[in-house]
């Protein structure tokens, strides 16, 4: 980096790290609910943040600051959610709401990926959660849901008994690169929020349009 004179990026790299970084890897794919499960050790007994690394979410304040300012508020677990198509609702956690009150919900239920006919309401469970120890009380049972899989949704919805869960509209963009096509509009529209990136991307996306002209006559 320095012969490149690349010193920007070497600056970077050098800054001392402040986070420690810890890996568990989950042996076998037994579902989400089972990966939380297998760090339980390592968390302890603390209230901890899950991100699910395929929703990726835009926002000016952080989905995740939104939601810690959230949990401070209620100290109790908060989930992330935002309203999906009904015609969808089978691809998500799924809330039943009781009461809302500004972006917050009071849930009656949480049920994971029901028949769309089935769904308790459009509100869909988004992969940011922020969760008390005690979650470790209902994952500890093993119980398989929906798929074949160990579910987190269904710990929540027990935990949700006796220790209140609340769901958390956010503030931002949600984007689902753990899908194709939702990977590329989040690169192009990333690329697009980005001043480095914003022009390269305009003119890319113009001489695009060009030629899809050509291919459309
Ligand atoms: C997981 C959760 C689901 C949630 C979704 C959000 O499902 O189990 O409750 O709605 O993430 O992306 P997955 O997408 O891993 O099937």
């Amino acid at each position: 980096m320095i012969k490149k004179h690349k010193y920007d990026l070497l600056e970077k790299v050098r800054q001392p790290s402040k986070v420690d970084i810890h890996y568990i890897r989950q042996k076998e794919p037994k579902g989400l609910g089972h990966a939380i499960w297998c760090a339980r050790k390592f968390i302890g007994e603390e209230p901890f943040a899950v991100l699910l690394g395929d929703d990726i979410i835009q926002a000016d304040t952080p989905c995740l600051k939104q939601m810690i300012d959230v949990f401070n508020d209620v100290q109790s677990s908060v989930i992330a959610v935002m309203e999906v198509p009904e015609n969808e609702t089978n691809r998500y956690g799924i809330i039943d709401p009781l009461a809302q009150k500004g972006r917050i919900y009071d849930v009656k239920g949480f049920v994971e990926k029901p028949n769309v006919e089935d769904a308790p309401s459009n509100v869909a469970i988004i992969g940011r959660y922020i969760l008390t120890p005690e979650i470790f009380r209902f994952l500890d049972l093993q119980q398989v849901g929906s798929g074949g899989e160990i579910q987190l949704t269904d710990a929540i919805a027990k935990l949700n008994e006796i220790q209140k869960v609340y769901a958390y509209e956010f503030e931002g963009k949600r984007y689902d690169v753990g899908e194709k096509f939702g990977f590329i509009k989040s690169t192009i529209e990333m690329a697009l929020s980005r001043d480095d990136l914003r022009d390269t991307m305009v003119h890319y996306l113009q001489n695009l349009q060009e030629e899809l002209r050509k291919h459309l006559v």
